[in-house]
């Protein structure tokens, strides 16, 4: 699905690379970007776009903004949690070394903000504004992602608070800025950053099943990660408030240690409390919640079709 789209994403990040020079610090991000994935954000892009407006060169620059930004984030975040294999290759910081990935994530930051140059001035101020507003809420998500590896008991209005900063954020902006750059109005706007906030609340929820249920090979990810950083993941919140005192005792302690077999502990109280059944259950609630926006847009229900094909793939995913 949405082939076309990855497609010419793909061809406008290796046009994009092509106009790096030969600077060390461009090494990573022409690996790191050519690495197979999702490019989910850009294609969100365009499908929103694609709503008011046919010519998809024209969303590009935006879309590949998203997906070059996101790419930054994943570079930092991979150091934050001591992630060793992404996309199923070597990550920056392990290939290269810690300075060199803090330094091209950085860069990479600013050539996000560059794509906005292709738009007229008073489109790019409105970019730059949501674009801004949505990379500190990124910033303070992962903020509490790293707070809450401390804590015993994340509650719920804090765990979705944390991944709606850390990731449905920008699955918000996203969408919106497909409207923004075709200057649609301020209803169908917000309605498409509602959209992508359900959309990506789904979507993390999903990482976290993923992260302990997902095959190694297709996810590209240590499974398991997740248990091993003490992350207050939804199958944590899940089987910490819904297990007995005895398994919410056991959860504790599978946490508190660090035996070889804590991923495999961590997975079998998960499942016996159902937790992850229940992490399911939300996805497919917050999924739900999108497509509810994607109903009161106001515009061709025939257009409607590509959003709410990206939301059945979103929840249907295995990596
Ligand atoms: C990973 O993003 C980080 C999260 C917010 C869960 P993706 O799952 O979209 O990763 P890629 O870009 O497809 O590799
Ligand atoms: C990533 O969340 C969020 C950001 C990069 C901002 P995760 O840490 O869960 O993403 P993965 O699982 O490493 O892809
Ligand atoms: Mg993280
Ligand atoms: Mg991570
Ligand atoms: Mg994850």
């Amino acid at each position: 699905m949405f082939i076309d789209y990855h497609n010419k994403i793909n061809n406008s990040i290796q046009f994009f690379l092509n106009q790096l020079n030969d600077s060390k610090i461009y090494d990573p991000i022409k690996y790191f970007l050519k690495l197979p994935s999702k490019r989910i954000r850009p294609i969100s892009t365009i499908i929103s776009s694609n709503l008011f407006n046919n010519d998809i060169e024209f969303a590009l620059p935006a879309s590949l903004a998203n997906e070059v930004f996101h790419n930054f984030t994943l570079i930092h975040d991979d150091i934050m949690d001591s992630s060793k294999i992404r996309r199923g290759k070597e990550t920056v910081h392990i290939k290269w070394n810690l300075n060199q990935a803090i330094l091209s994530g950085d860069s990479m930051l600013i050539l996000s903000y560059k794509l906005f140059e292709n738009y007229s001035e008073d489109i790019q101020k409105k970019l730059l504004q949501l674009f801004n507003d949505t990379a500190l809420l990124i910033c303070e998500g992962q903020q509490m992602d790293m707070d809450f590896e401390n804590q015993i008991n994340v509650n719920y209005e804090s765990y979705i608070k944390m991944i709606k900063y850390k990731t449905a954020v920008l699955l918000g902006s996203s969408m919106q800025m497909g409207a923004i750059i075709n200057n649609v109005n301020e209803i169908d706007s917000k309605l498409l950053y509602e959209c992508g906030i359900n959309l990506g609340l789904a979507f993390q929820i999903q990482d976290d099943y993923l992260d302990l249920f997902g095959d190694q090979e297709v996810i590209g990810k240590k499974v398991g990660g997740d248990v091993i950083e003490n992350k207050k993941t939804i199958l944590y919140h899940m089987c910490f408030t819904k297990s007995s005192n005895d398994q919410k005792s056991l959860l504790k302690e599978i946490y508190n240690s660090d035996d070889s077999n804590k991923v495999e502990k961590a997975k079998k109280l998960f499942v016996e409390t159902k937790a992850d059944q229940l992490a399911l259950n939300l996805v497919k609630k917050y999924s739900d919640l999108a497509i509810k926006s994607i109903n009161d847009l106001n515009v061709n229900r025939s257009k409607k079709q590509e959003l709410i094909d990206l939301s059945q793939l979103l929840i249907t995913r295995k990596f």
